[in-house]
């Protein structure tokens, strides 16, 4: 996944185009590059391999500047880090910008190849402008060029190509890469995401796929690829404003997202709570009691983090509606042919909107006629246009690539869900859904709660970050917060970590207890607190070195109240919300002592666009 931006307009745009990559170096960063037709009409471009700020350093040598660009941050698919293949890529009077996978690039390098071309890199993107140079030369048409080009395509793609000899034109175009174009005034830009654009405009119209837009200093045109019909789609208004894609005087956006959780859920319920009456309602979502009665299998279908989340769901809606749940990974579930109909709904979890394993699962679900919704925070998001109905969560622009708010909104919008779910049918009392819906009004202050008493966390990151392995161990509603807790160590802290069911553990892990594992426990009051106990005993007995985060108060059992961290009691499906956040700031606490580049971790993107 990389990050683009590209500007038309009437002031210098250089400062503009690398404010926007600076916003959107989540996506990417393991080069970056800016192309401007400056002053004298000619294409300047500067490239750079590594971060963002060695860009910055080239422009300070050689200040390009002009009134039309585009700059790129990359996350590489095709051809390792280097200046060599980092975008722009130029060709003649071209320079262009990609995200996404060209699958059909060798065969096309190839025929480019044989007219005579020298490629200078290993990426697919050089594939693109030089094809389209070769369609320009041969049609002598610049636009006819670029729907040829466009058309021999295969794969996932968003461009952005500025021309030297046509300095007041931008084009650009998308396919399965999200690309947004922002409207100010008296300019224009294109964007991978939102922030990139939002010091200039909030008013955002979102391509699709198979669209091209050409971009003038006085206006634009969208049409069809497939037909050249013209589309006239929406301008929208984007509420976040650019200080909430901003650091707020955190250290890191991580740490800023940990604590604007509570707020998040509160703006996730508010929309579809009436707290007066206690009930849950989802209008937009297409589901009512006729539908929901037919329904005789749910698939959850998710990556990542987002996957947890539907873990934590097939608990809340096999014990709310008593419907079967499957939760599938995307990657496997596009890929085994499953069994797909209109009694099926077909539910899919994703912060982006833009993943592309999570997308090609929707469409699986859409062309087999299951009833197909989606769960998504970025609004108008691939994910969100494709499926016949989203819940979205108002977590507002999660940056730090560690998913935090957008995980706990997920869980309350799953839970919201099942609400509703369960009063529709009826599966469920009144005075359950009350219940229900009173657990949630609270569980924001609970949440504060517990973000105000962070000491402990802290000591504990002191005194195990140089641990080489780590193991987490839960069950019930709290196994997933276990894998999600290891997760979040690995991502950021690249300490290895692994979650289990504690169940699991004396069938393989125990193997692995020593005085060297430090073992993470999660227990909640209830039917289970008793067998975590023994797998706690187990541990014990093989030196392991036990942290509990336990419900409502410490336990001798448990061991020494240091190695304890009391989380307030909750319903057990509102709890994994309030697990999750002592192991948000573990994770965080330890890479920041362990000096890892906290909001960018090596080797990962924010949203994972490319299979
Ligand atoms: C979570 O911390 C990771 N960044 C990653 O697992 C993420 O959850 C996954 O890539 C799915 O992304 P999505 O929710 O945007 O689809």
């Amino acid at each position: 996944m990389c990050g683009i931006v590209g500007y038309i307009g009437p002031e210098q745009g250089r400062e503009i185009l690398m404010n926007g990559l600076a916003r959107l170096e989540y996506r990417g960063y393991d080069s970056a590059g800016i192309a401007m037709v400056d002053g004298q009409g000619l294409l300047q471009i500067v490239r750079c391999e590594g971060k963002l700020s060695g860009l910055v350093s080239k422009l300070a040598a050689n200040p390009i500047d002009g009134t039309v660009g585009v700059a790129h941050t990359r996350w590489a698919t095709h051809g390792r880090p280097s200046e060599q293949n980092a975008h722009p890529h130029r060709c003649g009077p071209l320079a262009l910008v990609h995200n996404g996978i060209i699958e059909n690039y060798a065969s096309l390098k190839e025929v480019l190849q044989k007219e005579g071309h020298t490629f200078v890199s290993q990426t697919d993107t050089e594939v693109i402008v030089a094809l389209l140079e070769s369609e320009r030369r041969k049609t002598g048409e610049y636009k006819q060029a670029v729907r040829n080009t466009l058309k021999k395509l295969k794969g996932s793609y968003a461009v952005v190509i500025v021309n030297e000899e046509e300095p007041d034109m931008l084009i650009a175009a998308r396919n399965e890469s999200p690309l947004i174009m922002g409207i100010s005034e008296s300019a224009f830009f294109l964007a991978s995401d939102v922030p990139a654009i939002l010091p200039y405009t909030r008013q955002v119209v979102y391509l699709n796929d198979e669209e091209i837009v050409f971009l003038s200093r006085q206006g634009y045109c969208i049409e069809s690829l497939a037909d050249g019909e013209k589309k006239n789609p929406a301008v929208r208004q984007v509420n976040w404003n650019p200080i909430m894609a901003e650091k707020a005087g955190y250290k890191h956006f991580m740490l800023k997202e940990i604590y604007e959780q509570p707020r998040a859920v509160i703006d996730t319920f508010r929309s579809v709570v009436d707290l007066d009456r206690r009930s849950v309602a989802f209008p937009e979502l297409n589901l009512d009691k006729a539908v929901l009665e037919r329904i005789e299998r749910v698939f959850i279908v998710a990556c990542g983090t987002s996957y947890h989340a539907g873990l934590v769901a097939k608990y809340m809606l096999e014990g709310l509606c008593r419907v079967p749940v499957e939760v599938d990974l995307a990657s496997e579930f596009r890929s085994r042919d499953p069994i797909l109909n209109e009694r099926v709904l077909l539910l899919v979890i994703s912060q982006s909107g833009e993943t592309a394993d999570t997308r090609a699962a929707l469409k699986e679900g859409l062309d087999k006629g299951a009833h197909c919704r989606a769960i998504v925070n970025v609004v108008g998001s691939s994910i969100a246009r494709m499926a016949q109905g989203v819940i979205y969560t108002h977590a507002g622009p999660e940056i730090g690539v560690a998913s935090t708010k957008a995980f706990t909104t997920q869980l309350v919008a799953l839970y919201l869900f099942a609400v509703h779910w369960a009063a529709q049918t009826g599966k469920a009392s009144r005075e359950t859904i009350e219940r229900c819906v009173q657990d949630l009004i609270e569980l924001p202050g609970k949440m504060e709660k517990i973000l105000a008493n962070t000491g402990k966390i802290e000591a504990w990151a002191r005194k195990f970050k140089d641990f080489k392995d780590f193991l987490y161990l839960a069950r019930g509603t709290l196994y997933p917060i276990a894998l999600e807790g290891a997760l979040k160590l690995k991502e950021i802290s690249y300490i290895h970590a692994e979650g289990y069911a504690a169940g699991e553990m004396k069938h393989g892990p125990i193997a692995l207890i020593d005085a060297e594992m430090p073992v993470m426990v999660l227990l909640r009051q209830g039917p289970l607190f008793e067998k975590m106990i023994s797998n706690i005993q187990e541990v014990r007995a093989r030196d392991g070195l036990i942290l509990a985060l336990i419900e409502g108060e410490p336990s001798q059992i448990v061991g020494e109240e240091q190695n304890q961290f009391v989380i307030l009691p909750s319903s057990e499906w509102l709890s994994p919300v309030l697990f999750s956040l002592p192991l948000q700031l573990l994770a965080y606490h330890v890479a920041v002592l362990r000096g890892t580049d906290v909001d960018q971790p090596r080797n990962l993107a924010k949203s994972v666009t490319v299979e």
